[in-house]
């Protein structure tokens, strides 16, 4: 009986088949830096058009600036320099609205038609920009954009932890008033 459980214990444990490639290993470490998750929208070829992303990060007050990196390889990337775009921050409740826009479509995104650019209904946050610049980023470019306007509420925003999606609560009402 021992010898059986001890089998199957042997069995079940998941053992990788190869190593993991350096590429593999880049990929898990970055992944241990929780993000929240925002889709990139922008009007190209007729249409609205967007891509999720989670490397959204403020970068200045002023003038207000953003940046998004865009992986080179994206249909979006070469459609997105140059044009004006917005970044719309998901709510926990966005999952499907995330997937949509990292290549698994399902039930249409809700669009608004904003002033400068095509954004999302629904968002935890939304900026409307005008480009600023752009640079290299080795297999992506770093995209600024600087803000023209902007609106936020309150809720619990999507997240990105470990590869996951996840859901983060909203920070306690009065922590924020210690910082
Ligand atoms: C949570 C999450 C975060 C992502 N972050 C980025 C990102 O910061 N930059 C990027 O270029 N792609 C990112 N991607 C991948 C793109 O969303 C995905 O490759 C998309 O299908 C590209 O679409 P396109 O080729 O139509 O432009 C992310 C995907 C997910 C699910």
């Amino acid at each position: 009986m021992d010898r059986f459980v001890d089998q199957l214990r042997v069995r079940s444990e998941p053992r990788p088949l190869r190593e993991p490639t350096e590429r593999e290993r880049l990929r898990t470490a970055f992944s241990r830096f929780p993000t929240g998750v925002c889709v990139v929208a922008f009007e190209a070829e007729g249409g609205p058009r967007g891509i999720t992303v989670n490397s959204f990060t403020s970068v200045s007050f002023d003038p207000p600036l953003l940046l998004v990196s865009i992986q080179r390889s994206a249909s979006s990337h070469d459609l997105l320099l140059d044009r004006p775009f917005s970044v719309n921050v998901l709510g926990s409740s966005q999952e499907d609205v995330a997937w949509h826009f990292a290549g698994r479509p399902n039930a249409s995104p809700v669009w608004i038609e904003g002033a400068e650019t095509p954004r999302l209904a629904g968002v935890l946050a939304w900026f409307e920009c005008t480009p600023w610049a752009h640079y290299d980023g080795g297999d992506h470019t770093l995209v600024l954009g600087e803000i023209q306007s902007f609106s936020s509420r309150r809720g619990d925003p999507l997240g990105f932890n470990g590869s996951r999606f996840t859901e983060i609560s909203e920070t306690v009402l009065g922590r924020e008033h210690l910082i």
